[in-house]
């Protein structure tokens, strides 16, 4: 078959890691008899420098012809004193509305090869843990109205958070959708104590349940999810929640896995088109150095395989070659101590796992 591919290098560490994906693709296409095709586009900051805004026209047209779009990071420091309104993160939200994509699918999975990397103490650990948070992700806070005004202690900002039945339902149903592929455990997390939208949010996630009997549904405030992701990871199979409450918990949960650098996402809407991207960011610190991990990325081209050209055999080959790296113990610099020895660069970690592709 063949497809085509939209790629959003973006900005920092960005067209490295997509670069290693890409590698990897390619290692899939000759090996399977797929065609990938790639064509790049300008986003975030390279875009504000090269054509003065951080998501040019052609950009969205370009995502909106290809079947699938594959996405590094956007933003650092250079662009950080912008307004908010033509800083690059704006072309991420950009995009995902301009795409459709309302479902954000964020795993986050203890490798046991990297059970050391992670903060939390053995005896939690050991229980392991394989999470699926699924953000909703063109709504709530991050496109509510916002401004500016004078209020009670003179002038404010301000920013508001909506969300329409039609948003919690579609939402609510991919979720649903997913823990009936999974363990059938759904925890919703809100802050129904709280905000209004939060207890719309709960009532339809509850509306929903009845047409899945076979999922069980938990009810959970946002600060106490925090601290459960904490106390015992393992307790949660699939985590559905708003914009604003699945940005920070999935940082949260990433963490807990060992490494930020590993962790990919999907964002899909109602067609087959996805947007596929780490969850990390740019990383401006270590651009150019070699010290990224292009594992994220590389997970995240076998999530587009799987969910948007329904290559699971393919998408599998590449995460059990990630696996088989680990195991043998290669790793790049975020996942090493200060005394583990020398880490792979990220053109070494990306031929280590072409080379093990079966
Ligand atoms: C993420 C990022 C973005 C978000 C930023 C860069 C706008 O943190 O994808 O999690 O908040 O959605
Ligand atoms: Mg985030």
């Amino acid at each position: 078959m063949e497809y085509s591919i939209a790629l959003l290098r973006g900005d920092g560490i960005g067209p490295e890691i997509v670069d290693s994906a890409v590698l990897v693709l390619e290692k899939i296409a000759a090996k399977y008899g797929h065609k990938f095709t790639f064509t790049p586009y300008l986003i975030g900051g390279c875009a504000i420098d090269e054509t003065g805004v951080p998501l040019p026209e052609e950009t969205v047209k370009g995502c909106l012809e290809s079947d699938s779009v594959l996405l590094g990071a956007v933003g650092g420091p250079k662009w950080d004193g912008l307004p908010g309104s033509s800083r690059p993160e704006k072309a991420l939200l950009g995009i995902r509305e301009a795409l459709g994509l309302y479902t954000n699918l964020r795993p986050a999975r203890l490798y046991p090869a990297l059970k050391s990397a992670s903060p939390l103490k053995d005896d939690i650990i050991g229980r392991g843990f394989d999470i699926m948070i699924v953000r909703e992700l063109t709504g709530g806070i991050y496109f509510g109205e916002r401004g500016f005004r004078e209020g009670r202690y003179g002038r404010e900002a301000f920013d508001t958070e909506a969300y329409s039945l039609t948003e919690i339902e579609r939402i609510g149903r991919a979720a649903f959708e997913t823990a009936m592929k999974r363990r059938k455990r759904l925890y919703s997390v809100d802050k129904a104590n709280v905000l209004e939208t939060s207890r719309l949010w709960r009532s339809t996630m509850h509306g929903l349940a009845e047409e899945y009997p076979e999922v069980t549904l938990t009810d959970m405030f946002v600060d106490n999810a925090a601290m459960q992701l904490i106390r015992d990871p393992s307790q949660f199979d699939v985590i559905v929640t708003s914009n604003m409450f699945g940005d920070i918990l999935s940082d949260e949960a990433s963490q807990v896995t060992g490494s930020i650098g590993m962790l990919p996402s999907a964002s899909l809407g109602s067609t087959k088109r996805g947007m596929y991207e780490p969850i990390h960011g740019s990383a401006p610190d270590i651009a150019g150095t070699g010290k990224a991990d292009p594992i994220a990325a590389i997970l995240s081209a076998a999530m587009m395989l799987r969910y948007s050209f329904s290559l699971e055999t393919e998408a599998q080959a590449i995460e059990a070659a990630v696996d088989r790296v680990l195991e043998a113990g290669f790793r790049t610099a975020d996942l090493m101590g200060a005394d583990d020895g020398v880490p792979l660069t990220c053109t070494e970690m990306t031929n280590k796992i072409i080379e093990v592709i079966l």
